[in-house]
């Protein structure tokens, strides 16, 4: 057990309990999309679940002047609205709220970290919060770093009688490996590394974390699960919405930045790491990092052959007329951005040397889909191929979202016409049908987490700086060449130059 661990009296190495202390949590850029749609509706649901202490506090700031009253009315408003699958409880509502409280200020003024801590200290009182605090940091990226170098320099990132203080970062960490690690030089000035939560949400969705279980809780998959059974990998994240009122942040970030980098190489890191000796912080993020280092970092005129840039132009998709990305409320009609990305990556360790794992995300693709498609070899003798097509090889799915499950694909003897013909048959696990429970946001998981101190869940600066390394050279080459853009219609899988990538290979995508 780590020193941070063992120090730690809620820690709760298997999640199967959290005890959370009193304790608040401060919300920066409370007004803002993510706060309403995922945030609060996470912490209210933690209520409703009676997970979060007695005395639990909130305190959103933002610009926007509002009465601690206004406030509450509007997050029962977004909560309301944004919380899935769970009844709204009224006098629920009422108790949590009274804990609910807001400070309009800028966060460039010192003025407002004053303020704030009043309102801590004042809540410490009341409530009884034993001075625990969680910041949250859901601003415009760019003021990550200031608002950290405030708490530090107003006294609030430290607590005199001995409560914790950490801070959750949201993504994204950095634009590239430059400012990701300028970023965390300068948080790192205020807080230790133990108190940094930096957030992929993807890591805390349920389908991912069962991914270690399939992998380690099972003795029959591991033996196979390498370079001589498996011939590639397809992660899918494909996404039916266009960019949704984002298109100005969009617009610099791109597909390859905004889900590749961080979100789909963690899941790929979570389907291609080694098993840790224990389920701990660091040691699962010791693992997950030393996969992320092995991923083979292409040279500058390897690119083209091995990633794809695309953007979606208009389409009539159904009765709606679509803009193209061009078209979008707040983009450069000539922006070069990526709304696809599709790029191969290997994995230069003993496992998986010389296996291709295909990585595709987009928006405006034909439907909102994520999963990992492992295909195996093809078996050595086609005993049963009678001069037609030979059997598909083996196909394990594991559906990360919608219709969260496992599905495992393999050849069966088609009882129809009584010869050895062949048909693929499908083995499938289905999280509704066999837990038939509600199933935790990811984040209420990792808001849990961090109020527990526990950040298996959360990215460490080195697999942050290792994932932009990975990415790197591809963005590099990608802003130095123009692109005759739009190259794939909304609503289709994307620009056809993402299928000959495969080709190339001999393998094509799967269509989800
Ligand atoms: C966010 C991206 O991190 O993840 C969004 O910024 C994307 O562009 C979202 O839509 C996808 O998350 P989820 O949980 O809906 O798959």
């Amino acid at each position: 057990m780590t020193d941070a661990a063992s120090s730690n009296p809620f820690h709760d190495p298997l999640r199967f309990e959290k005890r959370i202390p009193p304790c608040s949590v401060l919300i920066f850029g409370a007004n803002g999309d993510l706060t309403m749609r995922k945030l609060l509706p996470a912490l209210y649901r933690l209520a409703y679940e009676r997970k979060l202490p007695s005395g639990f506090s909130i305190v959103g700031n933002s610009r926007t002047a509002m009465t601690h009253e206004q406030f509450r009315e509007k997050m029962r408003v977004s909560v309301e609205k944004f919380i899935e699958n769970s009844p709204f409880d009224a006098a629920l509502w009422e108790d949590f709220a009274r804990g609910i409280f807001y400070i309009a200020g800028d966060i460039s003024d010192p003025a407002c970290y004053l303020a704030m801590k009043q309102q801590l200290d004042q809540i410490e009182k009341d409530r009884g919060t034993g001075g625990n605090v969680l910041f949250y940091l859901s601003t415009q990226p760019s003021f990550y770093a200031s608002v950290v170098e405030h708490l530090g320099a107003s006294g609030l990132s430290k607590h005199e009688g001995g409560g914790w203080r950490r801070v959750v970062i949201e993504k994204p960490f950095g634009h590239d490996l430059e400012s990701a690690q300028e970023l965390n030089r300068r948080i790192s000035t205020v807080f230790s590394e133990r108190d940094i939560y930096r957030i992929d949400h993807y890591l805390g969705k349920e389908t991912v974390q069962n991914v270690l279980a399939f992998r380690f809780g099972n003795t029959i998959f591991e033996p196979l699960w390498n370079r001589q059974y498996i011939s590639h990998v397809q992660v899918t994240g494909a996404e039916s919405i266009g960019v949704e009122g984002r298109g100005a942040y969009y617009q610099e970030a791109g597909a390859l930045r905004d889900m590749i980098q961080n979100h789909l190489l963690q899941v790929l890191a979570t389907v291609t790491m080694e098993a840790p000796s224990q389920f701990e912080s660091d040691t699962v993020r010791d693992e997950r990092a030393k996969l992320l280092r092995s991923i083979k970092i292409l040279k500058p005129d390897e690119v083209e052959a091995n990633a794809v840039k695309g953007q979606y132009g208009p389409a009539r998709i159904g009765n709606e007329d679509v803009p193209g990305f061009r078209q979008e409320h707040g983009v450069n009609p000539e922006a070069q951005t990526d709304t696809y990305a599709a790029v191969t990556f290997f994995i230069d360790n003993w496992r998986w040397a010389g296996v291709p794992f295909y990585v595709r995300t987009g928006k405006r693709l034909p439907k909102r889909v994520t999963d990992i498609a492992i295909r195996f070899h093809p078996a050595p003798l086609s005993l049963f191929n009678s001069g037609e097509i030979s059997p598909a090889p083996n196909l394990l799915i594991l559906r990360i979202q919608p219709d969260e499950g496992i599905s495992l694909r393999f050849q069966s003897k088609d009882p129809a016409g009584g010869g050895m013909k062949l048909r693929p048959v499908s083995m499938d696990f289905n999280y509704g049908s066999s837990f038939g429970t509600r199933t935790p946001s990811a984040y209420e998981t990792l808001l849990l987490d961090a109020l527990g101190g526990d950040s298996t869940l959360y990215t460490r600066q080195d697999m942050v700086e290792a994932s932009w390394r990975a990415v790197e050279p591809i963005l590099n080459c990608w802003n130095n060449t123009k692109y005759k853009f739009p190259n794939y219609d909304a609503g289709t899988w994307g620009p056809k130059a993402s299928d000959e990538m495969l080709a190339r290979r001999g393998h094509t995508w799967r269509i989800p």
